[in-house]
């Protein structure tokens, strides 16, 4: 069952001219479901113009700190976070789902030295990881590469240099801007791969990394986890977060040739909340999620485009095929869970358990 649990809006600013932070008031009796692992997200659902609109964000806020935050960027035509940015008050309420997601790496036992590369509002579920990683790990390190337009439109400054002084020597941040021009070179505009090759052969020694955490959009995540690679990193120690805009128009299943395989009239069960619910999946839904939100089930979804993983399932019968697929490992593969939101069913009769 896609859970929402009424929170009120505890307190609202603005961290830059377009990103609001909200945080929740998270009463005593929920404080158990929503307790959270750095770089986890929460779903928000609210109505807007009689139309009922869900979108995750990232926690920005250390699970060790008792605070529920999330940072909402404005996109441009982007309703939820215009409706966040303009008409949002401090003592709203919003419907929130419990913390999911699987970004990060737990509290490590031993001092580890960990890298970032992110861009915007991926910074988001980094400066969760940040603050836990860097109060629980005495001797752990981090180095912050950061990308943004300007100086005045980076999210976070503040708390990063506040970060940054807390943890004197244990934290680099190196800000790389867009639009804005800088002396030294290398941090005038986006990552590139000649960037990235001074990077490590310049100022990081790879072979003293434990972890990396990538965060933003697509092209930037693989295009460093290829130089990282290249530069000795094992690629089971980079771990990585899509955060896109425009999310619909970037990945349209009309694109993906998996859509020949589909069949007509499949016999469809989802076991959810350990109950059963049948339906019969016409040609007229793209994916299983749509189809069974169609027939009235009542199941977990926020991005629809593959990336957040909360309409995760497992397929215990039958087979589908995913269009695209930025959330699921080898691992999570190799044990049948698939992104509901992105599957096709390729055989007559399907099962899928949501209760996993
Ligand atoms: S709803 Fe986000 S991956 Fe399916």
């Amino acid at each position: 069952m896609a859970k929402f649990h009424n929170l009120k809006v505890k307190d609202l600013y603005k961290d830059t001219d377009d990103c609001s932070v909200i945080e929740f008031d998270v009463p005593e009796d929920l404080k158990e479901t929503f307790k959270f692992k750095q770089g986890q997200y929460l779903t928000l659902r609210t109505t807007i113009n009689d139309e009922v609109i869900r979108r995750s964000y990232s926690l920005c806020s250390s699970p060790f700190d008792n605070e529920w935050k999330v940072a909402v960027k404005q996109i441009s035509e982007g309703k939820f976070s215009t409706f966040v940015n303009q008409n949002l008050q401090k003592g709203d309420d919003l419907q929130v789902m419990k913390p999911m997601g699987r970004f990060g790496t737990p509290i490590s036992e031993t001092p580890k030295n960990y890298i970032v590369f992110t861009a915007g509002s991926g910074i988001t579920p980094i400066l969760s990881m940040m603050k836990a990683h860097l109060e629980k790990e005495p001797e752990s390190t981090f180095k912050l590469f950061y990308l943004n337009r300007t100086v005045k439109s980076i999210i976070f400054k503040e708390e990063i240099e506040q970060l940054r002084n807390q943890y004197f020597g244990r934290l680099e941040v190196c800000y790389f801007l867009t639009k804005e021009f800088r002396d030294i070179d290398l941090f005038n505009g986006r990552f590139t791969k000649e960037k990235l090759e001074t990077i490590f052969d310049k100022l990081v020694d790879v072979s003293e990394l434990n972890e990396c955490f990538l965060c933003g959009p697509e092209e930037m995540i693989f295009m460093v986890k290829e130089e990282l690679i290249k530069a000795g990193m094992p690629s089971e120690n980079i771990h990585f977060e899509l955060f896109v805009t425009g999310l619909s128009k970037e990945v349209n299943p009309k694109n993906n040739p998996v859509t020949n395989k589909k069949t007509e009239g499949v016999a469809v069960t989802i076991i959810d909340g350990g109950k059963e619910f049948h339906f019969d999946m016409t040609n007229d839904y793209g994916n299983v999620l749509d189809a069974a939100l169609g027939a009235g089930a009542d199941l977990p979804f926020a991005c629809k485009g593959g990336v957040c993983s909360t309409c995760k399932c497992r397929v215990v019968e039958g087979a589908v095929e995913m269009k695209v697929n930025y959330a699921l490992d080898e691992n999570d593969l190799a044990q049948q869970f698939v992104l509901s939101c992105q599957s096709v069913p390729t055989t007559k009769k399907i099962i899928l358990n949501f209760d996993v």
